[in-house]
């Protein structure tokens, strides 16, 4: 007899997720009774729970195999020597009675607007257990007698989805991962909970953050963010399963430690990945602490003098080769343009390598309005329209000299040909 589903955990949240397999690994995800996803789902991994529902898609045969059922909750090497090392968001499972295959994966799943990067809440889940069901039914695949605890308990599980009041059956859509080097996101936050608080003055967007702790950490480890402001960081860290410890001058909430950001109260190399927003001048009144770098103009080199301390100190606490992210802007005031974030690129660059600039668009800013925009057209200056989010890192060793490379020079002629010379 199958236990009631989503009888292991206290609140069944009654989700669905769907995983993806291979012709290759789908005997390894069948007989392990795991299920695996590269680190670019990892973020829809570690959000499976315990109780939840999975669907297994194997891509090349286009056959969906299910109701399983999350045993564990997602994790990262589960079982470190399954697929090779390939896939190591894992979660574990049991299969509901009898697995059912379903031919045509795609089209059920189109038919239901299903992607691996959204759990799958009600209707949705009853419509695709209900044909999960009715594949049993179809006969021939095991005897009534032999189907009918696994059915039951199956009709049992709908009926409870059906009527399941738990308040994340709200449709929540898991961020992927970016994949250019331009990011545009229209919310200060994601997901059900706030990150941050969208009421303060300098706010960061929380995507910027997921983005970060998820191509450069692993779950578990550690993200300093010593100007921390309203906590963004430390709320994504919490979501995405980081450490965080969060700093700033002047404290916001209680689990932001007091603390001035060039003098970082922990040890050499023991945290893996800084995330900075600094204040990008004096233009935003962030507190009235005397030591706030914010009440110092980007016009004068005493800016960056302060932050570069405040580099120093963030290289010397970050483990080696490890990531530091800077969100920075330019200004324009009084007719005057300042390029700030080419200014902390070239400081950042003393002490660490670079590994990309990230522009991030720039939206909800209180000059975005008509107004403004005219103003900008008449009098021939620029709206700051985005950021730089430099990534650096510490280098594991020496820097590593750059090899001579010979040059293969084009001359284009006139009609379009092009000679090539060394
Ligand atoms: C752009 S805000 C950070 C916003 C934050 N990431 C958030 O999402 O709420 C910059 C922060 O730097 C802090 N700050 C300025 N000078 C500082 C210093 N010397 N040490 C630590 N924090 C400082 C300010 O108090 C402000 O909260």
């Amino acid at each position: 007899m199958i236990e009631q589903l989503g009888s292991s955990q206290e609140e069944p949240l009654r989700r669905g997720f769907l995983f993806a397999c291979t012709d290759d690994s789908e005997r390894e995800c069948l007989g392990r009774l795991l299920f695996a996803a590269e680190k670019s789902y990892g973020p829809v991994v570690i959000r499976v729970r315990r109780g939840d529902i999975l669907f297994l898609d194997n891509i090349d045969t286009d056959v969906l195999h299910g109701p399983f059922r999350a045993v564990s909750d997602g994790s990262v090497d589960i079982q470190e020597s399954a697929f090779g090392g390939k896939y190591r968001y894992q979660v574990k499972v049991e299969s509901l009675g009898r697995v059912a295959r379903v031919a045509g994966a795609k089209r059920v799943l189109r038919m239901f607007g299903l992607e691996r990067n959204k759990p799958i809440f009600r209707d949705k889940l009853v419509g695709l257990l209900g044909i999960l069901q009715s594949e049993w039914q179809k006969g021939g695949l095991v005897s009534q007698q032999e189907l009918s605890p696994f059915a039951d308990a199956l009709a049992d599980e709908i009926e409870a989805i059906r009527h399941s009041t738990a308040e994340v059956d709200i449709e929540e859509e898991i961020p992927m991962i970016e994949a250019t080097t331009f990011w545009d996101f229209p919310k200060q936050s994601y997901g059900l909970t706030p990150k941050g608080d969208n009421r303060y003055a300098g706010v960061t967007p929380a995507l910027i953050i997921f983005n970060m702790i998820w191509r450069y950490t692993e779950p578990g480890e550690l993200v300093v963010d010593p100007m921390a402001g309203s906590g963004t960081t430390i709320d994504v860290c919490r979501a995405e399963k980081r450490r965080a410890i969060g700093y700033d001058i002047h404290s916001t909430r209680p689990d932001i430690i007091t603390n001035d950001a060039r003098e970082i109260p922990l040890e050499d190399e023991s945290v893996d990945m800084v995330f900075i927003d600094s204040p990008y001048g004096d233009n935003i009144r962030y507190n009235e602490e005397a030591q706030n770098i914010g009440n110092i103009s980007s016009e004068s080199e005493e800016f960056y003098d302060q932050l570069e301390k405040v580099m120093r100190e963030s290289h010397r606490i970050l483990s080696k080769g490890k990531v530091l992210g800077w969100l920075i802007g330019d200004q324009w005031v009084k007719k005057r343009f300042t390029p700030v974030g080419m200014k902390i690129y070239e400081r950042l660059c003393r002490y660490f390598e670079p590994v990309d600039i990230v522009c991030v668009s720039r939206r909800n800013q209180s000059s975005n309005t008509g107004v403004w925009q005219n103003r900008a057209r008449r009098f021939n200056f620029y709206l700051r329209g985005f950021k730089y989010l430099i990534i650096v890192r510490k280098t594991v060793g020496k820097r590593i000299p750059e090899r001579p490379r010979s040059v293969r020079w084009a001359r284009y002629a006139r009609d379009g040909s092009a000679t090539h010379e060394h």
